[in-house]
Formats: structure tokens, C-alpha cells, sequence
């Protein structure tokens, strides 16, 4: 049966290290209540006028590689992303040109958080239908120039970190690959996690009003975040295991979108998954969205944490609401 694999993998962070003590010199908070809250202690900015298909354009360099391809092997390229370059045209089309891929086709998923299962599994469909053989997904995320650093915004902006991951995608007739997606949203919940500012809805779409009362930077409630992660994801994580007619005794490794690690050790509590089968990453690089599950599956398979035909599942909750999941076979 042809399946769709992981080919390779690449990631790239921007240098410069942010610590809860740099974030504390510029508002009311610590490095301990961020530890305590969320695990992190570290993320990643960006330096001066960096875009996001500016961090995907080595990630991808770096998944190419890892695949022993060519970069004119790639037939197609998803970008997901919820801080495009710009308004319009899409990252992905900006990453083509980057990458020297003129004419190929080019799209960008704006599924925040679960961005990159979406892709994901837009991949997996485009391959299985033989309309693709080749495909590049990149995550990536600029947050550092859409957080306010003031204690307005403080419980936003301790959470997020800059980076990039990439994936290519290809057929496999091989016992592995990708077994199966299940994606979900409710919109009901869009706006407890949003930038409101630019809207289309609006006349102009953004005033001076608009910025002062920060509504161009990200808003978030909290609580019901974590609440509906929470539920959603061990639900998710169940329901890809009963597709597959596997169990949770069955999963050498969950690498779950890296929130919030108190959400990450709740929900593999809540699986039943011993601590060592949860992977975390979110103490080094914060919530890097769609960048944070290629991301921590990358660093997974390099510390040997993930290896070739073990059993990977993949889940996330983010904005709009939405959850996904994957199980893959490497
Ligand atoms: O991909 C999805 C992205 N988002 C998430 O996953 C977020 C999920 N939610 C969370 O992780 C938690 O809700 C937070 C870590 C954001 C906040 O933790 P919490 O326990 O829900 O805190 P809270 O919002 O109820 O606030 C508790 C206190 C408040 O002070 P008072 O009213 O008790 O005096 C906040 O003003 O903590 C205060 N606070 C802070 N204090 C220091 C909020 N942010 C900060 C901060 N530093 N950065």
C-alpha cells in the first residue's frame, strides 16, 4: 500500500536567546512565575527586519538535504504560518521565490497552532493521489514583532519564541509513514485566541484607536486555552489510536504542539503515557506555533528520542478553536 513518509527534516532558530530575566527588565513578571505556569525558560527573537519565509528559507535548505534531495527535486511547497510576511501575497509564495523555485505551486494554511498537521495532511493527500511526489511543509512563526511588552500583554508574550521547521514529503512503499490525520475546529472559540487588528470587517481595517487599545497584538483567554487542551487533545490522541486499531501501549513517543508544558504532562497523565514517552521541547524555544511540532520532532529523532519504525503520535489545540492529530510510523 503506498503511504506518505517523512523524507527529512530541518529547523533553524534565530540566534538571539530571550530568558524570563531579559522579559522581566520590561515587565511585571519573573522567571519563576513563567517556569512555574508554562516550563519556559527560554525562547528566540528574531534581529531587526527578519520575516518568516526569511527562517524558513535554511529549514527547508536543512529538510532537502536531510532528505538526499535536490532543491529542484521539490514539486510543491504549504507554508503554514499565523505571521506571514505580509498581509498578502502568502509566505509560501515568498519562500519559492527564496528557494529559487519558480513556477511550482505554493500555499499557505493559516491553522495556527495545528498549521502544520493541516498541512500535514494536505500532503498526505497530495501524495497517496499521486498529484505530488515531492512536497516541502514549513512552520514557521514570527512572534517577536507582534508581542507587547508591557504588562497589558504579559501573559501572551512570556508564551511565544520565533523559529522555523520544515518536512518533505514523499511516497513510500515501505512499512512506515504516515497512518493517519484527524483534524477538528470549532469557531465558536475564535475569538479567546486572536489578533483581532487588521479586519477586513472594519472601515478602515485599523485606526490609531485600534493600537492604543492593542488590538494588533495577540489576545488570549487563558484559562479556557488551557481547559479546552486540555479535553481536546487526549480525545484526539484516542481517536487516531482507534483508526489505526492501535493502543496507547502501542506509542513509542508523543511529540505534542508545545504550548505549555503543565498542558503536556497533564494530557500524557491523562493518556496514561510514562514521562519519558512525552516530549517536550517548550523550555528551550517557548510556543513557536506552527514551527513547534517539525521542530520538536526533529530534535526528537537527533537525541534519539524517535527512531525508524517507531510509533510517533502527533497532537495539538490552538487557535480558532482547533485540534489535530497524526500518527506516523518513521
Ligand atoms: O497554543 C495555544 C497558546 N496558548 C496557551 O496554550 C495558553 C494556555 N493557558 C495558559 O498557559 C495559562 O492560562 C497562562 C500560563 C497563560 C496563565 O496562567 P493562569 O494560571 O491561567 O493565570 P491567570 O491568567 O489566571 O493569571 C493569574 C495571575 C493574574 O494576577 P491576579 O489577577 O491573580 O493578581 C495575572 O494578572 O497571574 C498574573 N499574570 C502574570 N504574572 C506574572 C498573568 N501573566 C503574568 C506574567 N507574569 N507573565
Amino acid at each position: 500500500m503506498l503511504r506518505t513518509a517523512i523524507l527529512g527534516l530541518g529547523h533553524y532558530l534565530p540566534e538571539r536567546v530571550v530568558t524570563n530575566d531579559d522579559l522581566a527588565k520590561m515587565f511585571t513578571t519573573s522567571d519563576e512565575w513563567i517556569q512555574q505556569r508554562t516550563g519556559i525558560v527560554t525562547r528566540r527573537y528574531v534581529d531587526g527586519d527578519v520575516g518568516v519565509s526569511d527562517l524558513a528559507v535554511p529549514a527547508a535548505q536543512r529538510a532537502v538535504e536531510a532528505a538526499g534531495l535536490k532543491m529542484s527535486d521539490i514539486e510543491f511547497i504549504i507554508f503554514a504560518t499565523l505571521s506571514p510576511d505580509y498581509q498578502f501575497p502568502g509566505s509560501a509564495c515568498l519562500l519559492q521565490d527564496k528557494l529559487g523555485l519558480p513556477g511550482i505551486g505554493a500555499l499557505d494554511v493559516r491553522n495556527q497552532c495545528t498549521g502544520f498537521l493541516y498541512g500535514l495532511s494536505i500532503a498526505d493527500a497530495f501524495v497517496k493521489t499521486g498529484m505530488y511526489k515531492r512536497i516541502l511543509l514549513v512552520g514557521a512563526e514570527v512572534h517577536s514583532s507582534a508581542l507587547e511588552f508591557s504588562d497589558r500583554g504579559r501573559d501572551v508574550t512570556v508564551l511565544f519564541g520565533d523559529g522555523a521547521a520544515a518536512t518533505v514529503f514523499g511516497p513510500t512503499d515501505e512499512d512506515r509513514g504516515i497512518l493517519s490525520t484527524h483534524l477538528h475546529a470549532d469557531g465558536r472559540y475564535a475569538k479567546d485566541l486572536w489578533i483581532e487588528i487588521p479586519a477586513s470587517c472594519y472601515q478602515p481595517r485599523m485606526t490609531k484607536e485600534h493600537m492604543d487599545e492593542g488590538r494588533h497584538y495577540p489576545r488570549m483567554n487563558g484559562r479556557k486555552v488551557f481547559k479546552m487542551a486540555v479535553e481536546t487533545m487526549p480525545q484526539v490522541v484516542h481517536e487516531a489510536l482507534a483508526a489505526n486499531g492501535l493502543t496507547i501501549n502501542d506509542v513509542d513517543l508523543l511529540v505534542p504542539h508545545q504550548a505549555n508544558l503543565r498542558i503536556n504532562e497533564f494530557v500524557g497523565r491523562e493518556l496514561g503515557l510514562p514521562p519519558e514517552k512525552v516530549y517536550h521541547n517548550i523550555q528551550r524555544y517557548g510556543n513557536t506555533t506552527a514551527a513547534s511540532i517539525p521542530l520538536a520532532l526533529n530534535e526528537a529523532i537527533q537525541e534519539g528520542r524517535a527512531k525508524k519504525g517507531d510509533i510517533i503520535v502527533l497532537a495539538a489545540f490552538g487557535s480558532g478553536f482547533t485540534w489535530a492529530s497524526s500518527v506516523l510510523k518513521l
